[in-house]
């Protein structure tokens, strides 16, 4: 009998272990059970199947026997969306489209994304990592502790994107904290002032967003916002009838933009964060590889952070078989959900040898941190750029940097992010060597004892 919540009848709930803290700070026990036992999991609630594995996961990812459920399909089954305009933004967004719609939605926004563009980013990047390092850096060598979250990682990430759009420097600082506000509605126990609150946030984005559109329409500049404005029908809001064309009407390019400026700021910070983890616990490793910054051992700790610790646990979007489909031995019954647990895939031992140990030297990804299949992520390459260029400047600004204080997780079931990561250097580095001060409990068993 396994060790996590089960219902009456002793079946496991992951829905029930996804509200639980110690399974939600540590999940990867619950993970290689499911694995062992019960790859293709009929959850006792909810009407829903969790994929663990990494060959199933793979599948339903990609294989059009399964499609995402549509914005109606999700409103009938969850009755609160009807409540909560940001949930029917969540809704209206790329991630629960099917072809031919998706293809359109995700024409319109791929050319901001494509390795050109992605460098074109690079120097930003690293011209914000600087600018935010510095002061972080003086108060760190002057023995004072800081939150790497707060003053490094969740800036920088709004910053670059900021860039991409087109967001004017002097209304990034408030536009920034709607993000987390707005996200507070995707918890599945989001209580009516959670959703009330998001919603506040999420006009709020939108009302900006449609100034700015309205603005560049009319002194366009080379950024996101002023191509999607200048290039969409203007009102209306149902696009270019899913003919495959890019052009947007108004409501879609709102819904972009605000879709845009929660998935690329929020899930980037906390790969960083993740990987400033990493980091601090294999101190050795992260030496060895960061020391080249543009090197191939650099690239491979950057892979090995976004396989080891994903910073999205589940896909967003809810797949559903087209039709009855029999996958390891369990049947999955045509539009029940199926959700792809993606931080089991990720240590899936028939795919990633000894899966929990971080081993930066691994090789070919084959991860599924980005997803897969026609949603997979369109940021991914900028996500990994930045990711590189901030570790090569905390390898170079903070060696040997140390936990000052647990990190603050943020109790959030479908994602491994923090609210706060305290750091501190250590205090002589001569007898201290790079080990963590304090080792919060889901990192204490692999970190090297160096
Ligand atoms: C490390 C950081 C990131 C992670 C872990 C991540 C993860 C993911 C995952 C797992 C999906 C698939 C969702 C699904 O199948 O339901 C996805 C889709 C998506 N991501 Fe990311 N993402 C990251 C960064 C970004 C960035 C920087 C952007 C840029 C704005 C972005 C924009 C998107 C969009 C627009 C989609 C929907 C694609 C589609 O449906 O075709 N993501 N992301």
């Amino acid at each position: 009998m396994s060790a996590f919540p089960v219902d009456g009848d002793g079946r496991v709930d992951v829905l029930a272990c996804m509200q639980d803290p110690p399974t939600m700070d540590d999940p990867y026990p619950l993970y290689a059970w499911l694995r062992e036992n019960s790859p293709v999991h009929p959850n006792p609630t909810g009407g829903v199947y969790f994929i663990s594995r990494h060959q199933e996961a793979r599948l339903v990812m990609r294989d059009p026997a399964f499609r995402s459920l549509t914005r109606e399909e999700l409103r009938a089954k969850q009755p609160r969306i009807g409540r909560s305009r940001t949930l029917q933004n969540f809704l209206a967004g790329i991630t629960n489209t099917n072809r031919p719609e998706h293809t359109r939605l995700r024409r319109a926004m791929s050319p901001f994304f494509t390795p050109q563009a992605v460098e074109a980013l690079r120097g930003t990047a690293q011209r914000w990592c600087d600018r935010l390092f510095d002061p972080v850096v003086a108060r760190l060598r002057d023995g004072q502790s800081v939150d790497l979250h707060t003053e490094v990682t969740a800036p920088l990430a709004v910053q670059v994107m900021a860039e991409l759009i087109g967001v004017p420097e002097a209304d990034r600082s408030s536009l920034a904290p709607l993000v987390s506000r707005t996200l507070g509605a995707a918890h599945p126990t989001a209580d009516d002032t959670a959703l009330r609150e998001a919603d506040e946030a999420t006009l709020a984005i939108e009302e900006y967003f449609t100034g700015l559109a309205a603005e560049r329409r009319l002194r366009p500049r080379a950024d996101a916002v002023s191509a999607l404005a200048s290039g969409s029908g203007g009102g209306g809001g149902s696009g270019g009838g899913g003919d495959g064309g890019a052009a947007l009407g108004q409501a879609e390019l709102i819904n972009m933009l605000w879709g845009l400026w929660m998935a690329g700021s929020d899930s980037t910070a906390a790969a960083m964060d993740n990987a400033t983890l990493e980091v601090i616990r294999f101190p050795r490793a992260a030496r060895a590889a960061l020391a080249d910054p543009d090197g191939e051992k650099a690239a491979g700790f950057v892979e090995e952070c976004l396989r080891h610790e994903p910073p999205i646990w589940m896909a967003a979007s809810q797949l559903v078989p087209v039709q009855d489909v029999e996958l390891a031995g369990t049947t999955i019954p045509r539009g029940a959900g199926v959700h792809v647990l993606i931080g089991s895939v990720n240590r899936d031992p028939a795919v990633f040898p000894d899966p929990d140990r971080f081993d930066p030297a691994r090789g070919a990804p084959g991860y599924l941190t980005f997803g897969e299949g026609i949603h997979r992520c369109v940021g991914a390459g900028l996500a990994r750029m930045e990711i590189a260029v901030y570790l090569s400047r905390l390898h170079a600004h903070l060696p040997g940097l140390v936990l000052a204080g647990p990190p603050v997780r943020r109790r959030k079931a479908t994602q491994r992010s923090f609210d706060r990561l305290p750091v501190a250097l250590p205090t002589d580095p001569a007898v201290r060597p790079a080990a963590p001060r304090q080792t919060p409990r889901h990192l204490s068993k692999e970190s090297e004892r160096a």
